[in-house]
């Protein structure tokens, strides 16, 4: 892994003014944007999501005890705690991520260490970009190589998970933090959800993947997110399936009179989704963007009208984006109520789109996009320093 020099060598210097001495490794995560498999990983189904090259930083270097001191050069802010009592701490709510990796391993029977540490992060935060699982990653390697522990990069995905579900106490599904352990330079990640097999398909080539931030968040987004997941469960239930993921749309037909319209609505994008997320690896194997293209538009129309998570700053910015030369299709990605979207777009005609999807948009809207354009990056790792 090659790190950044003048990004490293900022790092070290935070590190040694703050901790006085020098860091031995520095741990990185990235955050990820979902090409397409939108609210379907908590349903055990697929998703096709991949690494991008914002990540996070975190250089430490062990200690002798048991104390895990960190710096936050984002937050401006120290947080510290014992490995062995392990609380979250409302005054830095950014350091439970780590309190709450740091927990779960402990709870896997992992004996920890204390370290010294300082985080950086370049994957924006709330965007919907996942700097939290990012976070999650990093922190899990760091502390695992702090204490002279291994273990494989789906169990520290899952450990990271749980960190998330049980400590920080957000239900989130196990896209973020997998693809983030486990993404691949050039690929996105095909997962399934309920196997955690999973493979690394080529991004076609020839195109771009471009993210947009609408730059609104709603509040409610995680209310709104765990009532969708009861949703599904109810449907699930309702069809007698264990998961939505083990539904097919004769199924759902069958069973649409024993639950409400609002429940159908949601079954009915969770099943089709899943069959898109097979449809676009199948596209991207055969290097057919037009395909790809066409997914992405039907995944966000369904998730504006069945599954109801768009809002209308994602529904400009898509609809802006579907009029300009060279994107092949766009679709809001992550949670939704805000945050992004992923636009398919031709290499060549990306120097063009940016600036006009940036005007348009703040013509539409009064706020002004952030717009990045994204490679597939690799996932997360440790190097010595
Ligand atoms: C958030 C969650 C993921 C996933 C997406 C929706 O990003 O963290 O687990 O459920 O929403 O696809």
């Amino acid at each position: 892994m090659s790190l950044d020099a003048d990004r490293l060598e900022r790092l070290r210097e935070a590190f040694r003014r703050r901790w006085s001495r020098s860091p031995t490794h520095c741990a990185r995560a990235p955050g990820r944007v979902n090409l397409i498999g939108e609210h379907t990983d908590y349903n055990d189904g697929f998703v096709l999501p991949m690494a991008i090259d914002r990540d996070i930083w975190i250089v430490f270097a062990p200690r002798n005890d048991r104390q895990v001191r960190l710096w936050s050069a984002d937050f401006g802010q120290t947080s510290a705690f014992a490995v062995e009592a392990i609380a979250r701490d409302p005054s830095a709510p950014w350091s439970d991520y780590v309190r709450g990796v740091a927990w779960a391993l402990a709870e896997r029977g992992i004996v920890l260490r204390g370290l010294d540490a300082v985080i950086q992060g370049e994957v924006p935060i709330g965007a919907g970009l996942s700097s939290s699982a990012a976070l999650e990653v990093a922190a899990g390697l760091a502390l695992l190589t702090a204490a002279g522990q291994f273990i494989s990069p789906t169990e520290l995905a899952l450990a990271c998970q749980r960190a998330e579900n049980e400590f920080v106490g957000n239900r989130c599904g196990i896209m973020d933090q997998f693809v983030s352990a486990l993404g691949r330079r050039g690929h996105a990640l095909f997962l399934d959800c309920r196997t955690l097999h999973h493979e690394h398909v080529p991004l076609p080539a020839g195109y771009r993947i471009v993210v947009a931030n609408s730059m609104v968040r709603r509040a409610l987004v995680d209310s709104a997110y765990n009532e969708r997941r009861a949703q599904c469960e109810e449907a699930a239930r309702a069809m007698g399936l264990r998961a939505l993921r083990d539904a097919d749309e004769a199924a759902l037909e069958s069973a649409k009179a024993r639950m409400s319209e609002g429940v159908y609505r949601r079954a009915r994008h969770v099943v089709a989704e899943n069959g898109r997320v097979l449809q676009a690896v199948d596209a991207m194997r055969r290097g057919d963007a037009g395909t790809l293209g066409a997914l992405m538009d039907a995944s966000h129309a369904s998730l504006r009208d069945d599954y109801e998570v768009s809002c209308r700053e994602l529904d400009t910015l898509v609809a802006i984006a579907r009029r300009l030369p060279g994107c092949l299709g766009a679709r809001m990605t992550g949670a939704g109520f805000g945050g992004c979207t992923v636009n398919l777009v031709r290499a060549d005609a990306v120097d063009a789109f940016v600036p006009a999807l940036r005007e348009a948009y703040h013509a539409a809207t009064g706020l002004a996009p952030d717009v990045y354009v994204c490679d597939a990056a690799e996932g997360a790792g440790v190097s010595d320093l």
